[in-house]
């Protein structure tokens, strides 16, 4: 998978690309992940990205120009159907298991993280973006939210993890809860381990994972399981 990232800031990105699955993917050549820094895409000596927004008000907004000649450059043909383009911008449809499982299926995706407080809208409208948003708050750049898509996405694709996908992600796909986990050992400061987990019994393990997950999801995450019984 190609994954490419536009942002002011790259070096946000250093060990996440380096440590753990990520750095895995990247190791077994699964990810080709870059970073292009658009700033280097600006022109004149200052290299401007930003400026204030038509009709007054507070802050600064993405100018249009780096923003096309980045892609310009980096999709040279605009070859815009094989690549998924994602705009990270709290304005996007909020992000799930679901939408990292459609994404783990592409080719190719690209991600543009803002900054300052949004873009241009010449920028919605000049590309076929899919607009994400990670939660109703309001981050300073779209880079955490990048990474957060990275990470969930990666994780997705065949031969990242080395082991099947946990039926936990699966279920977290159905909409469940994660059920509750224990491990070594049996007794910890006087609270243990249920008996049904050591029986070896694997029908009732099931059962009571299932169960366990159910009733979780009920109490704690009930919108989850809107329309189910
Ligand atoms: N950029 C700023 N806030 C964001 C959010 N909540 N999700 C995605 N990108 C963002």
């Amino acid at each position: 998978m190609d994954i490419q990232i536009l942002t002011l800031f790259p070096e946000l990105f250093g060990p996440f690309l380096s440590e753990s699955i990520v750095g895995i993917a990247c190791e077994k050549k699964i990810l080709n992940l870059s970073l292009v820094n658009f700033r280097d895409y600006a022109s004149g000596k200052h290299k401007v990205v930003d400026d204030r927004p038509f009709g007054g008000g507070p802050g600064m907004i993405l100018k249009p120009e780096p923003v096309f000649e980045t892609i310009e450059s980096v999709l040279p043909e605009r070859d815009e159907k094989s690549v998924k383009m994602i705009l990270l911008t709290p304005q996007g449809q909020r992000y799930n298991q679901e939408t990292a499982v459609r994404l783990s299926k592409e080719k190719h995706l690209l991600m543009l993280c803002g900054r300052y407080e949004g873009f241009d809208e010449r920028i919605r409208q000049g590309f076929p973006w899919e607009e994400i948003s990670i939660g109703d708050f309001v981050l300073s750049g779209g880079e955490v939210a990048a990474m957060c898509l990275v990470e969930s996405i990666i994780r997705l694709v065949p031969g990242v993890l080395g082991h099947e996908r946990s039926a936990w992600e699966d279920s977290f796909s159905n909409d469940l809860l994660e059920w509750p986990q224990y491990t070594r050992p049996r007794n910890f400061r006087g609270m243990s381990v249920p008996e049904i987990l050591l029986s070896g019994d694997h029908a009732r393990i099931e059962k009571w994972r299932r169960e366990a997950a159910e009733e979780r999801t009920r109490a704690r995450r009930p919108d989850l399981r809107k329309d189910k019984s």
